[in-house]
């Protein structure tokens, strides 16, 4: 296996832009593709390989982009589609592919697709969406949107429902129809053969819905489906594919990362995302993280997938809070704690991802009600609210959980707005930009920004960070995440303290014998001690017998 050529995206590091927060370079408040350009050159320092571009085509921005009505075009609040063509040529010179992010499961409501399909039961593009016969008042079933509300939406002229998994502005693309999915691979070639790197599929495991059946995710004929975009589009490509499935499970993940080809390249599994959320109360609230099923789960993964599969290793996204406020010190230990985070992501078999400001330990925001932007966070608050919790619940409830949190401005340097624009921000500046901005760490050798520059170039210098084995080690320990990793000559010992309290270290002295690799610390400690969210990796010679 270590002779085949792999594919570049198994040594690769991603890091996810969500545009309209990264860079704003006309001044009218919203991050645009000139903004991403100008940034290349601080992103080639950080030495990533790949952009995952949150959705820049023309869309009503109900869903911030998530919300397309044209495949093939941009959005003028991000810029044109020459911006487009330049970044991918400038990114290009600077060997970083971008990749971007396509919502094909749902269209805007304002896409010629379903402006026609509206028109009448007969109209070609009728079709393309989900219909069904009813009564006004009577929606086919009981199925919700992730919005709020029925997922049915009524049209007195055609008396009937269309289906909507998310915003009534979002109608779902009813993938049964073989016309619909020829459309969509034709929009992926034409990306392709603009020179585009790949493909994050958002919601990948909606395709295969069947309403009748109440099924949304995982349906009878997904992995059909996406067998065939796969042959009809990236068979034959270097193009790399990334499914956002949340239900994902290791034995559908083997399917979807098949090393085969005959899917995808990966797949986002959310299940220790899912750790903490409090039961009952979905993404509103969270309870402390259960550490012990964590890295359980996050080592059956690894296990799993080994030679089988491909893991994709994130801690964030646009739709998540932020890592350190969340599962860690965003307040004293900020900085040692979101270094082992890193580490402890980093060391991990797969295709690590950097969301935007991951890099400098941003953190949540404590923000008013005032200061919110997110359809998601309206239908949160009304639904807090009708269900009787107070102001500070919901307050609270947002500051831990909400999507804004990963969605407020990157935080540049020290200047107004924290140099993000020259404008009013679309959505309100964490204010401790004072002391979190990319200037200062990128000045500081002890920073966050500094030790991800580390550990990606120690992924590209040792390949047993991409092929090794991963073995986890003191599996009942309440407070240390702790690996293995082994490949024919090498072992990397990933030793973790996951919380903020000194302690002993109980493999000491058996791992103090290798190399100390990294250690997140910026001087060196007693090896038989780990200080707060201290973590190191040791590297040591390995013989098979
Ligand atoms: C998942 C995306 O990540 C999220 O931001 C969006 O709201 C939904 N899919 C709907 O497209």
């Amino acid at each position: 296996m270590n002779n085949v050529a792999q594919p570049w995206w198994k040594s690769a590091v991603i890091y996810q832009i969500y545009p309209r927060s990264f860079m704003d370079a006309n001044g009218d408040g919203i991050g645009d593709l000139p903004g991403v350009i100008s940034k290349l050159d601080y992103l080639t320092d950080l030495g990533i390989n790949a952009i995952w571009l949150s959705p820049v085509f023309r869309s009503p921005q109900d869903d911030n982009g998530y919300d397309v009505s044209d495949y093939r075009d941009i959005d003028p609040l991000f810029g044109t589609l020459a911006d487009m063509d330049r970044l991918i040529a400038e990114a290009k010179k600077r060997g970083i592919r971008i990749i971007l992010d396509m919502v094909l499961n749902h269209s805007s409501d304002e896409h010629r697709w379903f402006l026609e399909a509206k028109k009448s039961r007969d109209n070609p593009y009728h079709d393309y969406y989900i219909w069904r016969d009813g009564k006004p008042d009577m929606p086919p079933n009981d199925m919700l949107s992730s919005f709020g509300g029925s997922a049915w939406e009524w049209v007195p002229a055609l008396g009937q429902y269309y289906f909507h998994q998310y915003s009534v502005k979002q109608p779902d693309l009813n993938w049964e129809n073989p016309a619909l999915r020829q459309e969509l691979y034709q929009i992926l070639r034409w990306w392709a053969a603009r020179g585009v790197g790949g493909f994050r599929l958002d919601v990948v495991d909606h395709f295969g819905k069947e309403p009748d059946k109440k099924i949304r995710v995982a349906g009878p004929r997904l992995h059909e489906y996406i067998r065939e975009l796969s042959s009809e589009v990236l068979r034959g490509t270097e193009l790399v594919t990334v499914g956002e499935a949340w239900s994902a499970t290791p034995e559908s993940a083997k399917l979807y990362s098949n090393p085969d080809g005959s899917e995808l390249s990966m797949v986002f599994q959310f299940k220790h995302i899912k750790l903490d959320r409090m039961p009952g109360r979905e993404n509103r609230a969270l309870v402390p993280l259960p550490f012990l099923q964590f890295k359980q789960v996050l080592g059956r993964w690894q296990t799993e997938l080994y030679g089988r599969g491909w893991n994709s290793l994130f801690w964030e996204n646009h739709d998540l809070p932020r890592c350190v406020s969340r599962w860690g010190d965003d307040g004293k230990y900020r900085v040692e704690c979101a270094k082992m985070l890193a580490v402890l992501l980093f060391g991990m078999q797969g295709t690590p991802y950097i969301y935007q400001g991951q890099e400098l330990g941003m953190t949540n925001a404590d923000y008013a009600l005032e200061d919110y932007r997110d359809i998601g966070v309206f239908n949160h608050i009304r639904e807090m609210r009708a269900d009787g919790f107070n102001e500070e619940e919901i307050l609270y409830s947002l500051h831990t959980t909400s999507r804004d949190n990963a969605r407020t401005p990157m935080q540049w340097s020290t200047a107004e707005n924290a140099g993000f624009t020259a404008g009013k921000p679309w959505i309100r500046v964490n204010p401790n930009y004072l002391d979190i901005n990319a200037a200062a760490q990128q000045a500081d050798p002890d920073s966050v920004w500094h030790c991800y520059q580390k550990l990606i170039a120690l992924r590209r210098q040792h390949p047993v960070f991409q092929r090794g084995y991963f073995e986890l080690l003191l599996e009942k320990d309440e407070a240390i995440f702790a690996y293995t990793r082994t490949d024919a000559d090498t072992q990397l010992l990933v030793l973790c303290n996951f919380y903020g309290e000194a302690i002993d270290n109980p493999l000491y002295p058996e791992n103090a014998a290798g190399e100390l690799l990294f250690v997140s610390y910026p001087n060196i400690s007693e090896p038989q001690r780990l200080r707060p969210y201290e973590a190191r990796i040791y590297r040591k010679p390995y013989k098979t017998e």
